[in-house]
């Protein structure tokens, strides 16, 4: 398994080669567009988030913009990093913003430089060795119940956590969870072995990615040896940081806020961004705080159900819980602008239904407080990649894609093109594409 998509040592160039051909973005296969492309790749594969794009994608982007050391890549909509840390071993400087602050811990421990490995290896085995030991005291075997009694304050805080682990799962869990909060580090091999424990989170469960979003199984997961998959995980990740130690690295950072205000959330200094590749929220009602419920409550990177609630709200796309009742009361456009980009379709959805044309127009008003934002920290000849899926809406389509190069345009960004990459298999009629976008 090698680094790049193709492991081709390109990777290591920052500069493309006279002979390199452009690369296209019509037509593409699942795993140059999708999550799928990152699966078998070092680091990139620790989280499954699957409505995630494939490395390939922004290694290509990065090549079709030539974009060297001296530029400063943003990606707005961060999710698990893909992009800064597939610019971090091209060598060119990056940074992104995530509002999710479990996905920003993902990003953020993944694009880290690790230099002592070997000490890493040995932390991993000393932890395993101390969790091993104290799983023998837990019964998780033949009496979970009674552990899970006993420990009920240690159980994460998600709703019916037995819906998602079985008992003798959680059991185990709970354990593991006791004790790396009870060592309170703050180093970044203490993230790392945090990290190796989400990982295992949803493969240790009852819920399957079945569709896009997970959902539960219909027979639980018998009780497993579950410190047999952490070391697994573990094994794994330092095989992925073993194997990228020789590569060249650029700096790279993953700020926590929203990118409805990014220019106060980016601490740029002077420096503007020279390129945008960033994949927001489609328009589809998929939601990632639900989605990493388990994630978000296993170390408090949340606080409560209505912290969840907030997050979704916050979020470009918010769907779910309170987000639903934000809707509920009405969105209006908020210019003429939206109110014009929207109006060939606006009525149809309202048609189906209130609910869905309020999502819809809120989620181009959020987008244009994001976009009037970018115009803010872009330097004057920036260039965008935005990927996007169009949406159906009561059969009505909504091409997402067109209605976000009207908004950029707005704002002096001229769209060169949009290309679609590839149909979406489950409803016919739905595709994915990148917008390409110019300042000047
Ligand atoms: C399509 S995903 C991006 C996936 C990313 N390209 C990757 O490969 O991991 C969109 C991301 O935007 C985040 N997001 C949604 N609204 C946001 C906002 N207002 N500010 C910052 N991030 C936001 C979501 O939490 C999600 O992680």
């Amino acid at each position: 398994m090698k680094f790049g998509p193709t492991g081709d040592p390109g990777m290591t160039r920052t500069q493309p080669l006279l002979f390199e051909l452009d690369p296209t973005f019509t037509n593409r296969g699942t795993k140059a567009v999708t999550f799928r492309g990152k699966m078998d790749m070092p680091i990139h594969r620790w989280y499954r988030l699957t409505p995630s794009f494939s490395p390939a994608l922004a290694e290509d982007i990065a090549k079709h913009f030539g974009l060297s050391a001296t530029d400063l890549v943003l990606d707005p909509f961060s999710g698990v990093g893909t992009v800064p840390l597939c610019m971090k071993y091209r060598g060119i400087p990056a940074c992104s913003v995530e509002i999710n602050p479990y996905l920003h811990f993902v990003g953020t421990v993944k694009t880290r430089t690790y230099r002592a490995i070997e000490k890493i290896e040995r932390y991993f085995t000393e932890f395993m060795k101390a969790f091993r030991n104290k799983l023998n005291a837990v019964p998780f075997e033949d009496r979970p119940a009674l552990y899970l009694a006993e420990q009920a304050q240690h159980i994460p805080k998600i709703n019916f956590p037995e819906r998602w682990w079985s008992k003798g799962n959680l059991a185990q869990l709970v354990c593991l969870r006791k004790l790396l909060m009870e060592r309170a580090e703050t180093t970044e091999t203490h993230d790392l072995l945090r990290m190796g424990a989400l990982a295992i989170l949803i493969p240790v469960s009852n819920a399957k990615h079945n569709h896009v979003s997970l959902t539960y199984a219909e027979k639980s997961l018998p009780t497993i040896d579950l410190a047999e998959v952490l070391e697994h995980q573990l094994q794994n990740m330092v095989a992925d940081l073993h194997s990228v130690s020789d590569l060249p690295k650029s700096d790279v950072t993953i700020y926590s806020g929203n990118s409805k205000e990014l220019s106060r959330v980016l601490p740029l200094r002077g420096r503007r961004v020279s390129s945008v590749i960033t994949s927001p929220p489609y328009p589809n009602r998929f939601s990632y705080a639900r989605e990493t419920r388990p994630h978000l409550f296993f170390f408090d990177f949340i606080e409560n159900a209505k912290a969840v609630g907030q997050l979704e709200t916050d979020a470009i796309g918010g769907t779910w819980g309170k987000a639903t009742s934000v809707l509920s009361t009405g969105v209006k456009p908020k210019n003429e602008l939206i109110a014009k980009l929207l109006k060939p379709y606006i009525e149809n959805i309202h048609n189906g239904g209130n609910l869905m044309a309020h999502y819809v127009t809120k989620y181009f008003n959020d987008l244009y407080d994001h976009a009037g934002e970018i115009a803010k920290v872009c330097e004057d000849r920036c260039r965008l990649a935005y990927v996007i899926g169009n949406s159906k809406f009561y059969d009505n389509p909504l091409p997402s894609d067109e209605i976000l190069a009207g908004i950029f345009g707005h704002f002096g960004f001229a769209l060169e093109r949009i290309d679609k990459m590839r149909k979406r298999q489950s409803k016919s009629g739905l595709h994915e594409a990148v917008v390409f976008m110019k300042r000047g």
